[in-house]
């Protein structure tokens, strides 16, 4: 959907969206595609590009809030469409923050020696949750999904270290209010957008802008290593002066921040893998790079991975 589109939908203009959020494009699933049904797809070329046989991964972790169904996770549904026999799957609820707290579990996962190759994916089709009436919100979202094969056997490159935090206080801030135990459906309920994703832009960029800066000094701390020396951050894509904020904030220029905001919109879950993947196939990250992964989202939960490609 472009800009375009949204004019003839709410009270917007393209002037407004690409100004205010960066945002050009997103792409949006079809109705019958499930957000499992892309995770399947994103796990399946990273696999082929991890040259890695399915029977050798031993845990799936799907970083989504869009599952397929309430009840089972949106990760048994790939592990049977994509037939891994030998693994055990689970979701992880962390919104934007799905696919960093993905593979910080896999990485303590490969520490403790409890698996040893791990695929995690993050997945969102948020184009069936959004209210396209509501023109806070709907502009900025898409669908999409992307995935990663982690492995313990690559010396000293790999996740170097990881870090999450979360601060449930401020989970009015982006929520959506209904459809769960505490709000569930009513036989009456009648469409108020009140099921689909609420949020207070304006609170959540300022927390935003703060706290992915701290994730990033936090694992660069752990693992020693100073900003001059990231040679690609690899942000959640949700606004594109968040992400200039933070590139200030890091003193890091903006050229060693990859951005894709542009045609895919914010993607939650999906939006640091999809980016991860765009800059390593236009060669923009070589082998003992190092690449700080950061996200950002409801909860409010946020984290960063360091990595040593
Ligand atoms: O991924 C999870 C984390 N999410 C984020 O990090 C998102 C963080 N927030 C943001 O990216 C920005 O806050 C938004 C893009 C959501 C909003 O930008 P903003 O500069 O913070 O705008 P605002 O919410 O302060 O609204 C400014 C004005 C308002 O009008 P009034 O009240 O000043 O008359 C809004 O109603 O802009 C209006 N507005 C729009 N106008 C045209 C809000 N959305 C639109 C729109 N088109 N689509």
């Amino acid at each position: 959907m472009t800009n375009a589109d949204f004019e003839k939908l709410v009270d917007t203009s393209d002037e407004w969206i690409t100004t205010r959020t960066g945002i050009k494009e997103r792409r949006i699933a079809d109705d019958k595609m499930t957000s499992g049904d892309m995770a399947v797809e994103a796990c399946r070329r990273a696999l082929e590009m991890a040259n890695c046989p399915r029977e050798e991964i031993d845990l799936l972790v799907v970083g989504t809030v869009t599952p397929d169904y309430r009840l089972p996770s949106c990760a048994c549904v790939v592990q049977e469409k994509l037939g891994l026999p030998n693994a055990v799957a689970f979701d992880v609820v962390a919104a934007c923050a799905g696919f960093i707290s993905g593979l910080s579990i896999a990485s303590s996962f490969i520490e403790s020696g409890a698996y040893k190759k791990i695929l995690v994916v993050g997945t969102e089709k948020l184009s069936a949750f959004t209210n396209y009436k509501d023109r806070n919100t709907c502009v900025l979202f898409g669908d999409a999904a992307g995935a990663a094969v982690v492995a313990g056997d690559n010396g000293d490159r790999g996740i170097l270290s990881t870090y999450l935090k979360s601060d449930g206080r401020m989970r009015p801030l982006l929520w959506a209010q209904v459809g769960g135990t505490a709000n569930p459906y009513t036989p009456d309920f009648q469409f108020n957008g009140s099921d689909k994703i609420w949020m207070n832009g304006s609170d959540v960029f300022k927390v935003a802008v703060r706290e992915m800066a701290d994730a990033i000094r936090k694992v660069l701390d752990k693992a020693g290593v100073k900003a001059s020396q990231i040679s690609l951050v690899v942000p959640h894509q949700a606004n594109i002066r968040i992400i200039e904020a933070l590139a200030k904030r890091l003193k890091v220029d903006m050229s060693r921040v990859y951005r894709n905001i542009e045609m895919f919109g914010n993607t939650s879950a999906a939006s640091v893998p999809l980016a991860l993947d765009q800059a390593n196939r236009a060669g923009m990250i070589k082998e003992g790079d190092y690449v700080a992964m950061v996200a950002f989202g409801g909860g409010l939960i946020w984290g960063a991975a360091l990595v040593r490609w």
